[in-house]
């Protein structure tokens, strides 16, 4: 490689990693560009490296598995809090060393559009990629500052009904003498996340998504899960956790993150469809880490796809994956169409859906460009009634088909999210209940507030909605 050519490829990466693309800093020359970088020191200063990347190399450590939280033995507690407050220690003692923990949190900050950066790797389909090579690194770094490079990462399994509370290493004492323990969560240790953000029908939904657009999304979309359960665990957990910007200052993130990357690697194993993208333009996609030698290294999403053989870790067995139905092809019953007020369903879609009920399959609802409210951190239940969504009854209500949460990308909302959403509903097991309703559906979202109780009432606006059904083998 020339010098020239280096020189071009560090420029670049620079310009990434403060938020600029090749395009823009032609446009607006270099003085525009020192600007901007020192006005988003302040909010999260760019975690990178001017230098050029080095390329990823091969992991010859042993694999080894990710655990649950909940069942970690005493020793591996302790092993996983040593690893925290040695990450914790190490930025107290040198700020500037990039494996300390405020670093690693700023790294997460920075990646959801901090202000000042241009990169997003929420709402599209870097969201899985991105964040497993994320935590490999962070991982690596815990590892290495405990001399101990078979460490891995535990998962919180929200998605287990006994484990819907914080795991307990998490959260006693809850104090700051546990080095995994953040002060700011509004979920206490005897909390739980509420059956509808993380229940059966949430996560059939996920883990039966037909195609990757559906389960990771697209170049310009978000798949299922990145709303539900993801976005819905961080609201509940909420303090740092409720937004992006600040939410790797809770270890719990790091946590809550490798059982999102379960279920992308539960949903690849799930059927022999359910493959990740071939385009060139995800598999090149280039994600920028520090590793645990303090080296800036480059990997790409190519490279992430196979955890177990590249990565070195593996995961504990899926409980749905016994109890899921085997899904044949979805297809859609109705075209998309916009929803005004209300949502007609006329005979003949009636009669579709309720044969589809009556032979066993699978029913759901897509909403596409789902307006919702972006003043703050909330989730929404949506209703298929509008007198049922004022009564706010949650999941006991027959009318109630699920959620949809929105994380804002830092408190002050400085850095705004956009105020539309994609959102598919199992309506399944709901589906006798809505067709027994002659009238035409009338959608509503209502907020749900920190304790359960009820917050605005809006009436629901989307692009489009189209049901879909799947026969089950
Ligand atoms: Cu990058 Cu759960 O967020």
């Amino acid at each position: 490689m020339t010098s020239g050519r280096r020189n071009d490829e560090s420029r670049r990466d620079f310009l990434e990693q403060i938020g600029f693309g090749a395009g823009a800093i032609s446009l607006f020359g270099a003085g525009f560009l020192s600007v901007a970088r020192e006005a988003s020191a302040q909010a999260c200063a760019p975690p990178g490296s001017t230098a050029t990347a080095k390329a990823w190399r091969r992991d010859n450590r042993p694999i080894r598995q990710r655990k649950a939280a909940s069942t970690l033995s005493t020793a591996e507690v302790q092993k996983l809090r040593d690893a925290y407050k040695a990450m914790r220690d190490l930025s107290a003692s040198d700020p500037a060393d990039p494996r300390g923990f405020a670093h690693q949190a700023n790294v997460h900050c920075w990646n959801c559009g901090g202000i000042g950066s241009t990169i997003q790797v929420h709402g599209s389909w870097q969201f899985f990629a991105w964040h497993r090579a994320y935590l490999y690194f962070h991982e690596r770094i815990l590892g290495k500052l405990i001399g101990d490079m078979e460490f891995r990462l535990p998962y919180w399994d929200w998605d287990v009904p006994a484990h819907r509370k914080l795991p307990p290493a998490y959260a006693t004492p809850g104090d700051a003498s546990n080095p995994l323990w953040n002060g700011t969560r509004f979920m206490g240790a005897n909390d739980e996340v509420p059956e509808e953000d993380v229940g059966t029908d949430v996560m059939d939904a996920v883990l039966t998504a037909a195609d990757f657009s559906d389960f990771g999304g697209t170049a310009t979309s978000s798949g299922i899960p990145e709303g539900a359960p993801h976005g819905a665990v961080h609201v509940d957990v909420g303090g740092d956790m409720g937004a992006f910007g600040t939410a790797g200052k809770d270890p719990i993130f790091y946590s809550h993150h490798a059982n999102v990357d379960k279920v992308w690697s539960d949903w690849n194993k799930g059927s022999s469809t359910h493959d990740n993208p071939e385009a060139s333009a995800f598999l090149n996609l280039r994600f920028r880490f520090f590793d645990e030698n303090k080296v800036w290294r480059s990997i790409s999403a190519a490279r992430v796809l196979d955890h177990e053989s590249k990565l070195r870790y593996s995961y504990g067995p899926s409980i749905e994956s016994d109890v899921l139905p085997r899904l044949l092809e979805w297809v859609e019953v109705q075209p998309p169409r916009p929803v005004q007020r209300t949502v007609a369903i006329d005979a003949r879609l009636r009669e579709t859906l309720a044969k589809a009920a009556t032979s066993g399959a699978q029913v759901r609802i897509h909403f596409d460009g789902l307006q919702v409210p972006v003043d703050k951190s909330a989730v929404y239940s949506v209703y298929a009634d509008v007198r049922e969504a004022e009564a706010a009854r949650g999941a006991q209500s027959p009318a109630f088909i699920g959620v949809v949460p929105v994380v804002l990308n830092d408190k002050d909302n400085r850095h705004p999210t956009p105020p539309e959403r994609r959102a598919v509903f199992n309506v399944t097991k709901r589906l006798a209940q809505l067709l027994e309703r002659q009238a035409p559906l009338e959608f509503a979202l209502v907020e749900r507030g920190p304790r359960g109780e009820k917050g605005r009432v809006l009436p629901l606006r989307a692009r489009a909605v189209h049901f879909s059904v799947a026969q089950v083998e």
